[in-house]
């Protein structure tokens, strides 16, 4: 931070201001991250999909600003209530608002913070309390709501669509808009890289689905590997444990499959572990599943082997005298808090060897296999995708 206010002093004009807003602390979402032990050092937390997110008391920022050489003008500690009546909530969210311009950087003492009320009790005068009715509940919330309308003046709508392109293939896909992402519990709503990246992988090998049974598991809202699997697979269930991420899938195949392909895809919810979700899947294909797809979905060590014995259950067992056709559960992530010992031990508990793996194949022995290599033999994916940034594990079924 201080070094950004350096910045920012280097390229200001002599009578020029800075303008902040963000998060204060004791704001909501700061609760939230509280009581999931998420934090990091003070008023510093690291938030579910891995960005981060700081909480700014009045005297932190001033001083902050202060140190760097600026003066306060005016800071204003901002509440307002967000009020959810479907869902019967009452969210306050806090928020910081100030004027600094370039000077002795002495004011700290000398402005008085002003609080504001903004919506309804514009004049109350205590800090509101949480009121959460239903905290059980709280993963349905989408503490994002009204945020940044209400502290940035931004309507933006609350999904956008991205043109994707995997190799052959376009696709116009809906995802949660950017604004709310990054305050967003649900890790679903969103297109994730390595989704993209194996994807292409497929479009480019369509040998890995063809002709084949495929579940995909925890496939996000842009169910994008699925619906390149569907061209060529026989069935290809996409599956999601969020149902507000599947409702976004189904609109996203609308958007992007026509008959036949649309007719070999079907959605359903599955979350890794629930033995309802599991015989529902069952009952879609009690043979079970030639090829497991997982993208980006071993970032949390405790779902690792909820999704490991749900593969189990669900991959068709393994006749033995099958060489290329052998039942495959096939993981694939860009590095971003994986933990590979976690995933290799629940794979062996689960039963799954691991015969291949992108980019540092497996030193040769007498089960290693060299698949992945052969997916990327022709060159074609190097100009699309940085290969090397994509981490593939391929297992076999025991
Ligand atoms: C990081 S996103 C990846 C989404 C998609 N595969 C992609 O790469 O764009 C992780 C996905 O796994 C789903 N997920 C997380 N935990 C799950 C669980 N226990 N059961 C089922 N799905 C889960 C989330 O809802 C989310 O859609």
């Amino acid at each position: 931070m201080p070094l950004m206010l350096q910045n920012i002093r280097k390229v200001l004009k002599k009578d020029g201001c800075v303008l902040f807003r963000d998060y204060a602390t004791g704001d909501l979402a700061q609760e939230r991250l509280t009581s999931k032990e998420q934090k990091i050092s003070d008023n510093f937390y690291v938030r579910g999909d891995g960005t981060r997110a700081f909480y700014f008391s009045d005297e932190f920022l001033i001083n902050l600003f202060n140190e760097n050489g600026f003066d306060a003008e005016e800071h204003f500690l901002c509440f307002k209530q967000v009020e959810n009546r479907s869902r019967e909530l009452v969210m306050n969210r806090r928020w910081v608002q100030a004027v600094f311009r370039v000077g002795s950087g002495i004011s700290g003492g000398k402005t008085e913070s002003k609080v504001k009320f903004l919506g309804k009790d514009n004049d109350k005068p205590e800090i509101p309390k949480i009121i959460l009715e239903d905290s059980a509940n709280e993963t349905e919330v989408d503490i994002s709501e009204g945020m940044a309308l209400e502290m940035f003046g931004i309507s933006s709508p609350k999904e956008e669509i991205l043109d994707v392109i995997s190799k052959d293939y376009s696709f116009k896909i809906k995802v949660l808009s950017k604004e709310y992402q990054h305050t967003c519990k649900s890790t679903g709503l969103m297109l994730w890289e390595s989704a993209r990246l194996m994807a292409s992988v497929l479009a480019a090998n369509q040998t890995i689905v063809s002709g084949r049974s495929v579940l995909e598991l925890g496939c996000g809202c842009a169910g994008i590997c699925s619906m390149v699997a569907a061209r060529f697979a026989n069935l290809v269930v996409a599956t999601d444990g969020d149902t507000k991420t599947l409702d976004l899938l189904n609109q996203n195949l609308a958007l992007n499959l026509h008959v036949p392909t649309l007719a070999s895809l079907i959605t359903k919810k599955l979350e890794w572990g629930n033995r309802d979700d599991v015989e529902s899947i069952k009952t879609l294909n009690d043979r079970g599943f030639d090829v497991i797809i997982g993208t980006d979905v071993t970032y949390i060590a405790e779902a690792i082997a909820p999704l490991f014995a749900t593969a189990k259950e669900l991959i068709r067992p393994s006749r033995g005298d099958e060489e290329d056709s052998t039942p495959a559960l096939i993981l694939c992530h860009v590095f971003r808090r994986v933990d590979e010992p976690s995933i290799l031990s629940a794979a062996s508990e689960f039963g799954f060897k691991l015969v291949d793996r992108w980019p540092n194949a497996l030193t040769s022995t007498s089960t290693s296999q060299n698949i992945i290599q052969s997916w990327f033999s022709d060159g074609s994916l190097e100009t699309c995708i940085p290969t090397t940034a994509l981490n593939i594990q391929y297992f076999h079924k025991l």
